[in-house]
């Protein structure tokens, strides 16, 4: 039986018990969440202390009906003990309603606090972040995670202040109504606290395999259901073992979790022989303690019907230490994100850049990705106000890098970056972000209407400037030829979209900045000559007029150039026009030999 073998298997799993540890720095963190609906919070535990008082009130009353309304056949006093037990007990019950208000307002809002701030923290996170984490990772910490403490702040931490002071309570009523009886009822709570232990040990490591493997399952789910997963699946045909991969986490998740039920069955099994046990035994001893005259039929009684309250919380608490490593568990993936520093941010004193001119400035810029390798070396280049520099390189050389360093997605290792003579570090990212217009390589599109993403560049433009600027791109044809115009959705990623597409989409976002410098990436793809000729026409006006920097492919934005840097290796290794350097007997004479020049293989006729 698959099953049986799946359970085998499991058992031979990580012994994982829950590591984190509850540090009073942790603590103290956590509490601040709770200091905003400190009044609301002060409020829930008097509704506690309350509630959990007037459950004490029934079994007395029951022990005082018991040993004198019977006794006396008072009909006068029955009703008022009657009553008084139903009134306690209402009592309790609205006060819990109450409680639980306050409870789910407070620990909502505690985690409706908590996700925003770690999505405005992440937003601002560098892009170096970004290509280092798995979006998928990301998600589960801003969701599941956070959903996973609300439970501390719901659950956990309630339950250990209800379950202390009942139990506090309850072992004080014990004692007063007869000691003897009481030291036999506490005996008993420490006998099965370790049994209770075990059994909430088993579920935890049950509980935290589930857990792992069902993120298996999802990032399965993720990677390879959807448009670009699922195309590479179908060009490799890996269908049968995507499957066969996806049954298997499955199968595993299936019995693991019918085994975490059957343990749950235990441990139910374990708390109620040893709350059948308590009572046979209050029973016994109480019996003979009334033989002897020294207890009162009700005492008995009443001694059971606390006996719950007891044993209850005993079992709860034994097992919070599980609840709580979980918990510090996901506090600590929480504030792991949240303690990350920006990498990239506004020095304290910048100054918003004033509108620019347009002169953009490298001085012996060094930078790199890894420790182990250096991107760019010694870049050091001027391009003056409204002038097209293009830059040229072979694949990897870092051409796309140094237009990163312009917008201060990275930052330089060394060296001065200068828009219009201001060092860039000592401006605001804003406005230096907003003053620079970005077409970058692979354009990337939200899956919304065309006219969403349109005005993502300018969020006030009108229908007419849309239309104005999609016409100017080259991109209004097409989109009116559209079903649904500028209203049609392009889908995941823009997938609706061919490549060209998206890029004169792009090319019509930028044209709506408007921006001072424009950062141009020409796709590497060769493009179809139609296509060519709608991007060549699309970039025209928009080059016009002010400072570009285009990453060049095509010869004619080359020999349209002000100035071309030919890039290799990281390092600048020509500068100059088409003209002085087609002969030069350099990098770029070969380039142009081999990939610009017209009527040679590599470009489209
Ligand atoms: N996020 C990154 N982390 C580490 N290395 C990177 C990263 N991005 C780029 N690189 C490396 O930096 C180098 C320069 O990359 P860059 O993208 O600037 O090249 P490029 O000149 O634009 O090439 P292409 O013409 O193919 O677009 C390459 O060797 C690349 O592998
Ligand atoms: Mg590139």
């Amino acid at each position: 039986m698959g099953m049986g073998m799946g359970m085998n298997r499991m058992m031979r799993y990580s012994n994982d018990v829950p590591k984190a540890k509850m540090t009073k720095e942790l603590l103290l963190r956590i509490g601040q969440y709770y200091l905003p609906y400190w009044k609301r919070l002060a409020l829930m535990i008097a509704a506690v202390l309350i509630s959990s008082a007037l459950g004490l009130v029934p079994p007395i009353l029951t022990a005082n009906i018991i040993d004198q309304a019977l006794p006396q056949k008072s009909m006068s006093l029955l009703a008022l003990l009657t009553i008084a037990s139903f009134v306690a007990t209402m009592g309790a019950a609205l006060i819990r309603v109450g409680e639980m208000y306050l409870n789910t307002w407070v620990s909502k809002h505690i985690i409706y606090d908590m996700k925003n701030k770690m999505y405005n923290h992440l937003q601002y996170m560098s892009i170096r972040f970004f290509s280092q984490t798995k979006s998928g990772d990301i998600i589960t910490r801003l969701n599941s995670d956070i959903d996973g403490i609300e439970r501390v702040f719901s659950g956990t931490l309630l339950s250990i202040m209800r379950d202390a002071f009942v139990l506090g309570l309850t072992a004080v009523t014990l004692f007063t109504l007869n000691w003897k009886l009481a030291i036999l009822a506490l005996v008993i709570p420490p006998l099965f606290v370790s049994p209770t232990k075990k059994v909430g040990q088993a579920r935890w490591r049950i509980a935290s395999q589930i857990q792992k493997k069902l993120a298996d399952l999802n990032s399965q789910i993720q990677e390879t259901l959807n448009i670009s997963g699922n195309m590479l699946i179908k060009i490799s045909t890996r269908e049968n073992q995507e499957y066969q991969r996806f049954k298997e986490t499955n199968k595993d998740i299936t019995s693991l979790q019918i085994y975490e039920s059957v343990v749950g069955r235990w441990f139910q099994m374990v708390v109620q022989a040893f709350t059948t046990l308590g009572p046979n035994l209050i029973y016994f001893y109480g019996g003979y303690l009334y033989f002897q005259g020294e207890l009162s039929v009700g005492t008995i009684v009443a001694f059971v019907a606390l006996l719950n309250r007891l044993y209850r919380p005993v079992g709860q608490l034994s097992n919070i230490h599980i609840d709580i490593a979980r918990s510090m568990a996901l506090f600590e993936r929480i504030f792991e994100y949240l303690d990350m520093d920006h990498e990239i941010k506004d020095s304290p004193n910048a100054i918003a850049m004033p509108a620019v001119q347009g002169e953009v400035e490298f001085e012996h810029v060094y930078f790199s990705y890894t420790a182990d390798q250096e991107t760019l070396k010694d870049i050091s280049f001027r391009v003056e106000p409204g002038q097209l520099t293009a830059l040229v390189g072979l694949s990897g050389s870092g051409k796309t890098t140094i237009t990163y360093l312009i917008s201060r997605l990275y930052l330089p290792h060394s060296g001065v970056i200068r828009v219009d003579g201001q060092d860039i570090r000592d401006v605001t990212l804003e406005s230096l972000r907003s003053q620079i217009g970005v077409v970058t390589q692979d354009t990337y599109v939200f899956n919304a209407t065309i006219k969403e993403n349109l005005r993502y560049s300018k969020e006030d433009a009108t229908d007419d400037e849309l239309v104005e600027a999609s016409k100017v791109a080259n991109i209004h044809d097409f989109i009116m030829e559209l079903p649904e115009g500028y209203d049609t959705l392009v889908g995941e990623r823009g997938t609706r979209l061919s490549g060209g597409e998206k890029q004169r989409l792009s090319i019509a976002r930028a044209i709506l900045k408007d921006p001072r410098i424009l950062i141009f990436d020409e796709a590497t793809s060769s493009l179809d000559s139609v296509s060519e000729v709608l991007i060549q026409e699309a970039i025209d006006p928009l080059l016009k007029g002010r400072t570009s920097i285009v990453i060049a492919h095509r010869l004619s934005t080359i020999m349209a150039a002000d100035q071309i840097l030919v890039l290799d290796e990281g390092q600048v290794v020509e500068s100059g026009t088409h003209d002085q350097l087609v002969t030069h007997g350099g990098l770029y004479q070969t380039l142009y030999q081999k990939q610009f020049k017209p009527n040679n293989s590599l470009s489209s006729q």
